[in-house]
């Protein structure tokens, strides 16, 4: 889905920012250039990176808690 249409950003996009370490929508905005033309798509894009955000930090927490095999 398009987030971001004067510059072709979607979600997808912003899924893939985080895994490569944006943590804060600014990252976006730096990276991505979100944002840079009209600003009409601010608050879909925070709606998004905030929900992606979360469910990347809840993926890290079910990977820590998973057992270490090389433990046992
Ligand atoms: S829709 Fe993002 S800058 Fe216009």
């Amino acid at each position: 889905m398009y987030v971001c249409v004067c510059k072709g950003i979607t979600d997808q996009h912003i899924r893939e920012e985080i895994e490569a370490g944006a943590r804060h929508l600014k990252d976006i905005v730096n990276r991505l250039n979100l944002a840079r033309d009209c600003a009409q798509c601010v608050e879909a894009a925070r709606e998004i990176f905030d929900s992606a955000y979360q469910s990347f930090q809840d993926a890290l927490c079910v990977d820590a808690m998973a057992p270490n095999p090389a433990a046992a």
